[in-house]
């Protein structure tokens, strides 16, 4: 898809197909009345006729109105003005592009980005039109040896700001935009892609992928050897019953001035499909499990988001990838094990092994000496029972990092949620025999989760984001959503002061 911006008079515009608003009840936004004065009053007379109330969501295909140098024209209702929000501006955004895609015009002037959202300016408008439209062209069918049919699709968008003023802001827009897209993408493609292909080796080629494509980015790969040289035994103990091999990738990208700053590190939970071993899973949905490494994908995408963007930061990116599987290698509900940090951990439950293989992963990163750290990690069912399908857990310790990582989630319209940690729940992960246990019982499962992690972050500002019930969707749409690459993309722009 091509995009670009530009601030041009609705009248002037040669192109397949014009997009303009109509608000409820009736009400033309500024281009289509100029439409409407140009075609001397054929288009309010149309609405005039009942053909289109404004309803948020509504389309109307027009073609050859009078005087209108373009092939079409499609109206679009936006519902009340004044309750135009982020979420039913996507949706007018999404109607649009299907409409379009109905009707063989390769090229749009889009007007829409014109329109007021509620709190948010002409960046967000262009930011959230051209991450809405890539997410309604996904598609994944790279499995499919029948290939849905593709028309003449949608090719070339162009959006139009109201004032000159807004175009060096739209650029902007545009451009990270398109990064942020392109890194939701590549996260929903490998997240979608199925177990038996996407295994920890399939995601260490991808990290050292980066490392070519991108001249900012070097790779290194740390392999079970190493990993047991390192003492990373918690790590060690889910991957031994895979016949998969557990790869940690290491993608550092490089972008500061200044080569010594600090980087932000981000490690992704890449457990390429979670049986839950021996503590082994129902047989419902257990497919979904091929999920369970989004927080990897959500990480490989968002490396490629800066690195497009060629933000001026040093992010090194973890994909801490690895399968639970079971035979009779597998370790078991009460094996003990010595994680690299010296703790031990009894395994109450096989299952929990996402914190098993990232507090290994966390430990490793002290080698950095980062600025911050974040994982990223489909890590509780417990958390999807909390804030359900639309907001990701935050847990930190820190509030200063807790709040810049939920001022981003929200201007990403990538939804955050802060739960607490605390003492109250350490005790809960109390063992007997060692000196943790791998779980803390029903109550609060999702912050006890990441109260375990705690554990191992104490010597660096940290904190976790379990995605477990906003990376995939289920049921009949059921596919990767890409969660949370904008929220951290976001993050991270915001720290570039860019
Ligand atoms: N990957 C799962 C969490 C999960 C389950 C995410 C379902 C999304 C949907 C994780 O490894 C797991 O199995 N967690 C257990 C922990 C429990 C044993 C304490 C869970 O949530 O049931
Ligand atoms: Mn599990
Ligand atoms: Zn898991």
């Amino acid at each position: 898809m091509e995009f670009s911006v530009k601030n041009g008079s609705v009248e002037k515009q040669r192109t397949a197909c014009l997009v303009v608003g109509v608000y409820e009840p009736r009400r033309l936004c500024s281009a289509a009345e100029q439409l409407d004065k140009l075609s001397n009053g054929y288009i309010s007379t149309l609405l005039r006729r009942g053909d289109l109330e404004g309803k948020a969501g509504q389309t109307l295909l027009l073609h050859n109105v009078p005087n209108v140098p373009a092939d079409r024209v499609l109206l679009v209702g936006c519902g009340k003005e004044r309750e135009l929000t982020e979420r039913q501006y996507k949706q007018i955004i999404q109607k649009t592009v299907q409409t379009i895609n109905d009707t063989g015009s390769m090229e749009m002037v889009c007007f829409l980005t014109e329109l007021h959202v509620k709190g948010r300016s002409p960046y967000w408008n262009v930011r959230f039109a051209v991450e809405t439209i890539q997410e309604t062209q996904y598609a994944y069918n790279d499995f499919k040896s029948i290939k849905p049919e593709v028309r003449r699709e949608l090719r070339r968008v162009i959006f139009n700001v109201a004032n000159r003023k807004d175009l060096a802001d739209a650029e902007r827009a545009l451009e990270h935009g398109k990064a942020v897209a392109l890194g939701v993408t590549n996260a929903k493609n490998v997240a979608n892609c199925p177990p038996n292909v996407c295994n920890p080796k399939y995601l260490a080629e991808l990290a050292k992928g980066l490392a070519t494509e991108y001249d900012t980015i070097s790779t290194t790969i740390v392999d079970e050897k190493q990993m047991a040289e390192l003492g990373m035994n918690a790590y060690l103990a889910v991957s031994r019953a895979s016949e998969n091999e557990a790869f940690l990738s290491v993608i550092e990208y490089k972008g500061s001035p200044n080569p010594d700053a600090k980087p932000i590190v981000l490690v992704g939970k890449g457990m390429t499909f979670d049986s839950g071993g021996l503590s082994i899973k129902p047989a419902e949905a257990m497919d979904e499990m091929k999920y369970d490494m989004c927080g990897a994908a959500s990480v490989y995408g968002t490396m490629k988001a800066i690195a497009e963007m060629r933000l001026p930061l040093n992010v090194i990116g973890l994909l801490a990838g690895c399968e639970n599987a079971v035979d009779g290698k597998a370790y078991r509900p009460g094996d003990i094990l010595t994680t690299m940090s010296g703790l031990t951990v009894e395994v109450l439950n096989t299952d929990a092994e996402g914190r098993l293989v990232l507090c290994d992963a966390l430990t490793y990163v002290e080698r950095f000496e980062p600025e911050l750290v974040i994982d990223i990690a489909t890590l509780t069912g417990a958390c999807m029972i909390a804030l359900g399908n639309h907001n990701s857990g935050l847990m930190s310790p820190s509030n200063s990092l807790a709040n810049e990582l939920l001022s981003a989630a929200e201007q990403a319209d990538d939804k955050a949620w802060r739960l607490p940690l605390g003492e109250e729940y350490q005790e809960q992960l109390k063992s007997n025999f060692a000196d943790l246990a791998n779980i803390g019982g029903r109550l609060g499962g999702a912050i006890t989760a990441g109260q375990f992690l705690a554990n191992f972050t104490k010597k660096y500002t940290w904190a976790h984001l379990d995605i477990a019930g906003t990376a995939w969707k289920s049921g009949a749409a059921k596919g990767a959503t890409g969660r949370p690459v904008s929220l951290l993309t976001q993050f991270l722009i915001n720290k570039a002061h860019i």
